[in-house]
């Protein structure tokens, strides 16, 4: 297995890209199976999130090719209507197929997707959403079946007690763009990721209103067409560059970058006193130094409240920033996990029921072995592998390597020293660590 090795305290400068978005391609690989026609994808990362969605559409009866490395072809002439436990359980975004299959062939048995590390994660918003739309919904046997044939337009409230549903919204609305009908979406979520989904969709002929608010009208059309579409940047990957080049000193432009994704992250940077300049639509240019910064409070909401999928990076940041600073996480109430493994490189944390007290210190951190437990809790140990004095060894990497194209590659071109080796040649105990 892959682990991260860091030295830390290089100051990073020059010029990174963030990627395509992982959590826009996902459902948009989905509703490549909503048309018979050949869909081509365009700026897709090479993750293996992608690669292992590419592979159920196979499995489901796709033609899937990738005539360049961000580019993918997917077309999907015949399409099987069960989605087994085998594929669903090993990545959660693969429930998105419920609402192509509803859509396109009016039936549906896909897998329940089981536990998750980062929290409960329940689908009891999707279901509500089919039978709003008088789809006949039963679950056993850990599978979810739907009977779709007598399916219609209807009025759905997507609200649930975190705030709207992202993967729950793509759901519906790719089940109702093919269901005959008007329907009504209240509280949807209107996440970047969500709108990308809904433009993709569009531009194969779906009728969707209100795109990017919290109320999507759709009419369903009798059929969809191909499309080549362009998935946006992943907002996350470039929040998390720009919260790495905060922690230290640095000159960073990150590309791929758009401010309009990014608000709350940016108000929250301004408010802890960063140095940053808004350079173009996609490019924000960072000029850190360390424990230059105040602390902040940050609670993470719906978009376009703070994202929690920059919370453990913000959590490790916070952690080097003196004074004291609370974050809380309304989405996922449990997302720490990163928490005591921060500990261990010396951050001074406490978690208080959905809420971390961080109280920064105005040395660095210092580098240990720790263990990624999750995407973004590996995000947030290798930012702080790079600030901090002496080497870091995040293992378990293959959680990073789910959503985050090459990082060791990006931060290595701004100066970082890191590289990835065989954990077989980490040093074990009884040796020395720098
Ligand atoms: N929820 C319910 N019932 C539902 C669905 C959701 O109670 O039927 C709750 C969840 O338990 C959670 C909240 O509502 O507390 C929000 O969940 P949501 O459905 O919005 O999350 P998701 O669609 O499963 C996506 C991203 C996550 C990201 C969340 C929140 C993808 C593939 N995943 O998940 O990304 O954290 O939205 O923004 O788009 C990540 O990339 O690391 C990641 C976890």
């Amino acid at each position: 297995m892959d682990v991260l090795r860091i030295r830390g305290g290089q100051p990073l400068k020059g010029t990174i890209r963030a990627s395509g978005a992982k959590n826009a391609c996902l459902p948009i690989f989905a509703a490549t199976l909503l048309t018979e026609e050949t869909c081509v994808i365009e700026n897709v990362p090479d993750l293996s999130d992608v690669r292992f969605m590419a592979r159920i559409l196979e499995a489901m009866g796709a033609e899937v090719e990738r005539p360049e490395p961000n580019t993918w072809k997917i077309t999907a002439k015949e399409v099987a209507t069960r989605a087994p436990y085998d594929l669903v359980r090993k990545m959660r975004a693969s429930v998105c197929l419920l609402g192509p299959l509803v859509g396109r062939m009016k039936s549906a048995e896909v897998s329940l997707p089981g536990g998750c590390v980062i929290g409960q994660r329940p689908i009891d918003l999707h279901l509500k959403g089919l039978s709003k739309l008088h789809c006949d919904v039963d679950v056993r046997n850990g599978y979810v079946f739907v009977d779709a044939k007598a399916a219609h337009g209807g009025h759905v409230f997507l609200g649930g007690r975190h705030g709207s549903t992202v993967t729950g919204t793509a759901n519906i609305v790719m089940a109702a763009v093919l269901t005959p009908g008007i329907t009504r979406i209240d509280s949807a979520a209107c996440e970047p990721e969500v709108v990308d989904l809904c433009k993709m969709l569009i531009s194969m002929g779906a009728k969707i209103d209100g795109v990017g608010s919290h109320a999507l009208t759709i009419e369903g059309v009798e059929a969809l067409r191909g499309t080549t579409y362009r998935v946006i940047n992943d907002r996350i990957e470039a929040g998390t560059y720009l919260l790495a080049a905060a922690m230290m000193e640095s000159d960073v432009r990150v590309e791929g970058a758009e401010a309009e994704h990014m608000s709350a992250l940016l108000d929250k940077l301004e408010e802890a006193g960063l140095d940053y300049t808004i350079e173009a639509v996609d490019a924000i240019r960072v000029r850190g130094q360390r424990c230059n910064l105040k602390p902040v409070d940050v609670i993470t909401l719906p978009h376009p409240g703070y994202a929690t999928d920059l919370q453990a990076q913000m959590s490790t940041l916070m952690s080097v920033t003196p004074g004291l600073s609370i974050i809380t996480e309304r989405i996922y109430p449990n997302r720490f996990m990163h928490v005591p493994e921060l500990q261990r490189m010396g951050a001074d944390i406490a978690i208080e029921g959905p809420s971390a007290i961080v109280k920064g210190r105005k040395q660095p951190l210092s580098g240990a072995p720790v263990m990624a437990s999750d995407l973004r809790a590996s995000a947030a140990l290798v930012i702080a592998g790079l600030a901090a004095e002496g080497e870091t060894w995040v293992q378990r990497i293959y959680h990073l390597d789910r959503g985050y194209e090459k990082m060791e590659e990006k931060f290595k071109g701004l100066g970082a020293e890191i590289d990835r080796i065989d954990d077989a040649d980490m040093p074990r105990d009884d040796e020395t660590m720098a």
